[in-house]
């Protein structure tokens, strides 16, 4: 924690078959991590669509990860080829939508990288909390601007 007491929150979309496995992994394992983290766990990354980040963003999270197979892993074949190409415009997009790229991991985690998983945790908890809140668009949802029903704060 700072000395201001701020302690980010991470809203993690991860794919069911490799990094929620590692995940899983990490913990079974007992490796020590930040535990600023809320899994949000998808069938693929080929599934997450950017606005999911977004909505996470408005609804109070401080930074996001997104992770699944490594490619030419995806139990769907190309789902994580999609997700790559889909999140490599979204970076370009991001700063534009008035947030910081520095909140958003992107990474590749396998069922067998529970150290790996863990290491992204602690990295972008650090990095974030470095950061400190994104008040931005929550700002924005309580002038009703976005249209948005409920920011959670
Ligand atoms: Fe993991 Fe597609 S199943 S990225």
């Amino acid at each position: 924690m700072t000395s201001t007491g701020f302690e980010p929150k991470i809203a993690a979309f991860v794919c069911n078959w490799c990094t929620y496995t590692g995940a899983d992994l990490a913990g079974t394992s007992r490796i020590q991590m930040a535990t600023n983290v809320r899994i949000i766990r998808l069938p693929c990354t080929g599934r997450i669509d950017p606005l999911f980040i977004i909505k996470a963003f408005e609804r109070g999270a401080d930074g996001v990860i997104v992770s699944g197979c490594h490619p030419a892993d995806c139990h769907y074949t190309a789902g994580n080829y999609h997700a790559r190409r889909r999140f490599t415009l979204f970076n370009d997009f991001i700063e534009f939508l008035g947030i910081d790229s520095r909140r958003i991991t992107f990474s590749w985690v396998s069922a067998s990288e529970g150290q790996k998983w863990a290491d992204i945790v602690n990295d972008t908890t650090a990095r974030v909390r470095e950061l400190g809140p994104f008040s931005g668009y929550r700002d924005l949802v309580r002038s009703g601007l976005t249209g948005g029903q409920d920011a959670g704060t």
